[in-house]
């Protein structure tokens, strides 16, 4: 599923621009009214983010833009060129889970796992600010992620294990 602003504009205006994603370099070839997220998905293939809402109220799309969680729903394409954009597939080195997603995996998480991308990329930045959050911490922080599987309590247990494995390191 994609979101696409519907915006007829015309070829002339679509440019090239330059995107660092998860440590690579990509063009692409964007309309000005483009949004990171089709990019990300539709271009790039990265399609752990995802479209849920559409209108910035669910955090299923969040991506880290120069380290900050983004919404990439609502993020033309254009404003982050020259940035560093995370995806969730670039938190994992690419060949064993990071240690956020395994919690998730471990502690039952992840229920039909579609706003799970959201949570770990949130949960990244928490814990790189916050590396042993209190129940209340982490609770704030991730009250901007909807579940709609409701499965938050297993959320909040996977993100206090994460801390204390990293902790542990
Ligand atoms: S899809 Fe971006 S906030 Fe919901
Ligand atoms: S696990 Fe299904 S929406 Fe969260």
């Amino acid at each position: 599923m994609s979101i696409e602003n519907t915006e007829v504009v015309d070829e002339s205006e679509h440019r090239t621009i330059e995107l660092s994603v998860n440590g690579d370099t990509h063009q692409v070839r964007v309309k000005p009214n483009e949004l990171l997220l089709n990019v990300l998905r539709e271009k790039l293939h990265l399609t752990g983010s995802k479209y849920a809402c559409g209108t910035g109220e669910c955090r299923a799309c969040s991506v880290l833009v120069d380290g900050e969680p983004t919404l990439s729903c609502l993020q033309l394409a254009i404003t982050a060129e020259g940035k560093e954009i995370t995806t969730v597939e670039g938190i994992s080195d690419g060949r064993t889970l990071h240690e956020i997603q395994q919690s998730f995996l471990d502690t039952g998480a992840s229920q039909c796992g579609y706003c799970t991308p959201g949570f770990v990329v949130m949960t990244k930045k928490l814990l790189e600010d916050n590396p042993s959050p209190t129940e209340e911490e982490i609770r704030d922080h991730l009250k901007g992620n909807i579940c709609r599987c409701t499965g938050y309590n297993n959320i909040i247990d996977a993100v206090k294990k994460a801390a204390e494995e990293t902790e542990a390191e």
